[in-house]
């Protein structure tokens, strides 16, 4: 599968079918993120796999009720060990680096026949308390992962016409 393959099949997938993934799939979505680039090659995220069945539910609850979250066979929680750098742009690096992990995490899973959905919406402070994730850590991101039960949807995305400028912002 290219790359491009892997973004274009790639959905939000919030059905799961009920079996588990296998170790080694689980490991190479991992790798993805591991393998991802960060400023600084900080590398200052962290993630913590949950397949507890009780621990996927009470995430569930955290991530505002949505459901499918505990039926996921795992969900990973995507974490930043530090908040402290920021760049000369003056954005922070945190939210950047563990985002690209999490994309890049996706798109393994689509490559592994698995499906994922980011999941943006949630209580952080609740996970922090249900994973023990100290207080400097900040939650980034959940992704439950599992197979999908569900066809792609049609992509609804602007052209590129409407995205990309050429050489100059354009009113
Ligand atoms: C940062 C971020 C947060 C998101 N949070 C949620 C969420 O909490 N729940 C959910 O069902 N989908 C969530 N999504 C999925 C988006 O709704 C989805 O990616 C978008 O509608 C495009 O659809 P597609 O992923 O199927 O291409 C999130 C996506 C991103 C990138």
């Amino acid at each position: 599968m290219t790359v491009m393959e892997a973004i274009r099949h790639r959905f939000s997938v919030r059905k799961f079918k009920d079996f588990e993934i296998e170790e080694e799939k689980l490991e190479r979505v991992l790798e993805g993120a591991r393998l991802a680039p960060s400023a600084r090659n900080l590398q200052e995220w962290r993630f913590v796999v949950v397949q507890d069945p009780h621990m996927r539910r009470a995430l569930s609850e955290a991530a505002n009720g949505q459901a499918f979250v505990a039926e996921a066979p795992a969900v990973i929680v995507a974490c930043a060990i530090t908040t402290e750098h920021v760049m000369s742009c003056g954005l922070h690096c945190f939210p950047l680096d563990v985002s690209i992990a999490m994309a890049y995490m996706t798109l393994v899973a689509v490559e592994e026949e698995l499906g994922t959905c980011w999941i943006g919406a949630f209580n952080a402070e609740r996970v922090k308390d249900l994973l023990g994730i100290p207080d400097e850590v900040i939650v980034v991101g959940l992704l439950p992962i599992g197979y999908p039960d569900a066809e792609p949807p049609r992509k609804k995305r602007l052209s590129l016409d409407e995205i990309v400028m050429r050489e100059r912002w354009q009113a």
